[in-house]
C-alpha cells in the first residue's frame, strides 16, 4: 500500500490551512488505496537551508536534515496543502523542497492550494510547478485551489467545513494520486 503523507505546508501557529489538511488526511485515511500521515511543516519547524553540501549528495550533516530526509524518504507520495502569500507558494515550502533531493524523485505528489482570496491559491500551484520538476516530483494534473479559506473554517481554529463538491474535488485529486503511485510502484 503506497504511503501517502500530506503536508500541511503553513508554519504559522495560527494556521487557517491546517484543519484542511487534517480533512485531507481523513479523506486519504478513509481510502484503502493509502497509509496516511500528517506532516505539520510548522512542528518540523526546519532552518532556513543550512546543509555544507548540495542534497543532490545526501550526506547531510544537521540532524533536523537527517530526520527530514528520513520522512520524505518513508513515503511514496504526496499532497501538498498549501496556502498562497503574496500571489504565490511559500518559502517555508520551497525551504522543505530544497532540503532534499533523492528523496522526492520519481514520487506523484497532488497539490491543494487556499487563500483568503478568491483565486484559492491557483497562482501558487503554477508557481510551485518548475520547482516540482527540478526534483522529479510528479504533480497529478487535478489539483484543488480552495478560496476563503478562513470562512470554511467553524470557529476561529475550528475544523474544516467541508461541501460535497469539495470532497469529490478532493477524491479527484486523491484517485489520480493513487493512480500514478500505482504506475510508480508497476514500473519499480
Ligand atoms: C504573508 C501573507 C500573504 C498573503 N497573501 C495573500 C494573497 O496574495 N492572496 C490571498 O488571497 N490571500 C493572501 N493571504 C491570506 C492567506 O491566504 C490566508 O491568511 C491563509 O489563511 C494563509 O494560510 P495559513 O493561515 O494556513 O498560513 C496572505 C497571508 C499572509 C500571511
Amino acid at each position: 500500500m503506497p504511503r501517502l503523507h500530506v503536508i500541511s505546508a503553513s508554519t504559522r501557529p495560527t494556521s487557517a490551512g491546517r484543519p484542511l489538511a487534517a480533512w485531507i488526511a481523513e479523506l486519504a485515511a478513509g481510502r484503502e488505496e493509502f497509509d496516511t500521515t500528517l506532516i505539520d511543516l510548522g512542528e518540523v519547524n526546519l532552518p532556513f537551508f543550512d546543509e555544507p553540501e548540495h542534497p543532490s549528495e545526501g550526506r547531510y550533516i544537521h540532524r533536523h536534515t537527517k530526520e527530514w530526509s528520513a520522512t520524505v524518504a518513508a513515503a511514496d507520495c504526496f499532497v501538498f496543502v498549501m496556502p498562497m502569500y503574496n500571489g504565490g507558494f511559500t518559502a517555508p515550502l520551497k525551504n522543505a523542497i530544497d532540503y532534499l533531493q533523492k528523496e522526492w524523485q520519481g514520487k506523484p505528489v497532488g497539490l491543494i492550494s487556499y487563500s483568503a482570496g478568491s483565486s484559492g491559491g491557483a497562482p501558487a500551484v503554477e508557481m510551485i510547478q518548475p520547482v516540482l520538476r527540478r526534483v522529479g516530483l510528479r504533480s497529478a494534473r487535478r489539483s484543488l485551489s480552495i478560496p476563503g479559506i478562513e470562512e470554511r473554517l467553524a470557529g476561529r481554529y475550528g475544523n474544516f467545513v467541508a461541501t460535497a463538491e469539495l470532497a469529490a474535488q478532493a477524491a479527484a485529486v486523491l484517485d489520480e494520486v493513487a493512480l500514478l503511485a500505482a504506475a510508480e510502484r508497476t514500473a519499480v
